[in-house]
């Protein structure tokens, strides 16, 4: 059986004011979440605070990216040896405003895929097709891409120390959901793939559904066979949305 999980990522949101209170709000109904792990992913600067604030509590942190070098001329960026210094276990590699806003490749996002296992962080792959490309009838293909990048360069096996969330780019922030038999067919495509280089890894790993999850719609998802919990965008933000997102992992 595999624990579910459900990761917030705030991405460029918050203040320290702001931050403060959605942390205390989570911390306040955390008893309710009784299976899932909760995680959080605070833009880069707050992460340090945001560690402070949940000492002691069971939600894990993580950064939202990652560079994929050890350290060294690179202005502007973050090695993973930093973000396991200051307490984070998971680093999102790979997610779809990386790939589209910022051109970043297969390639590129193997190889922080990479550089974070390396420094003992567990990478949040996300995977995901445009809106043109579910049209033309290849979101397979586009994942099976991205996901072949990573096993080209690390072995299928690095999976079993990482999660993957499959984000159809068109429900990202969009208010549009995939429905959860959408979303089970691609989880339960991305699973076989996996197995069919090896069966232990595809059970094991944990595959998140990611593209407006709300409280209102998580528990429907989550009951799918595949789906191991959510990568949370915009209902992150509000502490009593995320925890019922949470509660929606109950066993
Ligand atoms: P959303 O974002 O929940 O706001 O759709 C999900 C994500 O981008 O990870």
């Amino acid at each position: 059986m595999r624990q579910p999980l459900v990761a917030g990522n705030w991405k460029m949101n918050g203040s320290l004011d702001s931050i403060r209170s959605l942390v205390e709000g989570i911390k306040a109904g955390l008893d309710s979440v009784t299976t899932a792990e909760l995680a959080a992913c605070p833009p880069y600067v707050y992460i340090p605070q945001v560690a402070a604030m949940l000492e002691g509590s069971s939600i894990a942190l993580g950064a939202q990216d990652v560079n994929d070098r050890e350290s060294g001329a690179h202005t502007g960026e973050v090695a993973p040896g930093m973000l396991t210094d200051i307490g984070c276990k998971y680093a999102i590699v790979g997610h779809s405003e990386r790939r589209s806003i910022y051109g970043e490749s297969d390639e590129f996002t193997a190889r922080k895929f990479a550089a974070a296992r390396q420094a003992g962080l567990t990478p949040i792959l996300c995977v995901g097709e445009l809106l043109e490309e579910r049209e033309q009838g290849i979101t397979e293909q586009v994942v099976s891409r991205q996901l072949d990048a990573i096993i080209d360069l690390e072995g299928v096996g690095a999976l079993a120390d990482a999660v993957i969330a499959y984000e159809p780019v068109w429900a990202i922030g969009t208010g549009k959901t995939a429905t959860p038999a959408q979303a089970q067919d691609v989880h339960a495509y991305i699973r076989g793939v996996i197995a069919r280089e090896d069966a232990a890894v595809a059970e094991k790993v944990q595959i998140l559904y990611g593209g407006s999850v709300k409280g209102s719609n998580a528990a429907e998802l989550f009951a799918m066979a595949d789906i191991d919990g959510g990568l949370i965008g915009g209902a992150s933000l509000d502490a009593n949305e995320f925890l019922s997102i949470g509660r929606a992992g109950n066993a």
